[in-house]
């Protein structure tokens, strides 16, 4: 069985005000029975304060990005051992905002995926096709390459300790969800590339969805058997939302 994960991408959003009010109304109303993983992604300049204000432990941080070097002069960076010192958790790397504004190729972000692991981070691997991709049918291609580039890296072993996220970059931001089907077909095809290499990693793989879930689709997502969890964006900045989602995800079996 494999424990579900909620995830929120904070992206660029909050203040120091805003994100202490959230983080206590999510830390209210997220339920410490509840059998899930709940992490939340803040800026890097509010980590350390998610941290201290997290302090239960209950709730995890992540944040949204690394730097694919382990130190040394690399002006504006911001290395996986420090995000560790600061309480870090997690970090998203290759999501499809850093790919398309910051031009982050396949090989770049399994680089970063590597210094995640070695800076003592679980890396979350976002892949997705985009529209003119999907419409092409070139979607299994697309994530698959997305995948093997960081298998051709680090072996499939990488994954052991790693979360994937599938999130069509045409469903992010837009309102506009993959389909309860659509998901479950490329969770599995996933699902079933990484069994390829190693059946008893994929078994454990948490695959999550992305791509506008909201409280009122959280539930028919989070129901499809490849489906065990969200990395949720616009909808984890209200604690209403985010803790709707949350209670989805707890009632989840699979
Ligand atoms: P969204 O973003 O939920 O606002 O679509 C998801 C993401 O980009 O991780």
């Amino acid at each position: 069985m494999r424990r579900p994960m909620v995830a929120g991408n904070w992206k660029m959003h909050g203040s120091k005000a805003t994100n202490q009010a959230l983080l206590a109304e999510v830390e209210r109303s997220v339920r410490p029975d509840w059998p899930i993983d709940v992490v939340v992604f803040p800026p890097y300049v509010y980590l350390a304060d998610a941290v201290r204000e997290l302090e239960e432990g209950r709730i995890l941080v992540g944040a949204q990005d690394v730097c694919a070097e382990s130190g040394g002069a690399f002006t504006g960076q911001v290395g996986a051992a420090m995000l560790k010192d600061v309480g870090c958790t997690y970090v998203i790397v290759g999501h499809s905002e850093r790919r398309r504004w910051y031009h982050e190729d396949d090989t770049l972000v399994a680089r970063k995926f590597a210094a995640a692991m070695a800076g003592g981070l679980k890396p979350v691997l976002c892949v997705g096709e985009t529209l003119e991709e999907r419409e092409a049918k070139q979607t299994e291609s697309v994530v698959a390459r997305q995948v093997e580039a960081v298998i051709n890296m680090l072996g499939v072993g990488g994954f052991a300790d790693a979360v994937l996220a599938y999130e069509p970059v045409w469903a992010i931001g837009t309102g506009r969800t993959a389909t309860p089907e659509q998901a479950q077909a490329v969770h599995a095809f996933l699902r079933s590339r990484i069994g390829a290499h190693d059946a008893k990693i994929a078994g454990h793989l948490r695959i999550l969805y992305g791509g506008s879930v909201k409280a009122g689709n959280a539930a028919e997502l989070l129901a499809m058997p490849d489906v065990d969890g969200g990395l949720v964006g616009g909808a984890s900045l209200s604690a209403d939302e985010f803790r709707q989602i949350c209670a989805a995800a707890s009632a989840v079996r699979h």
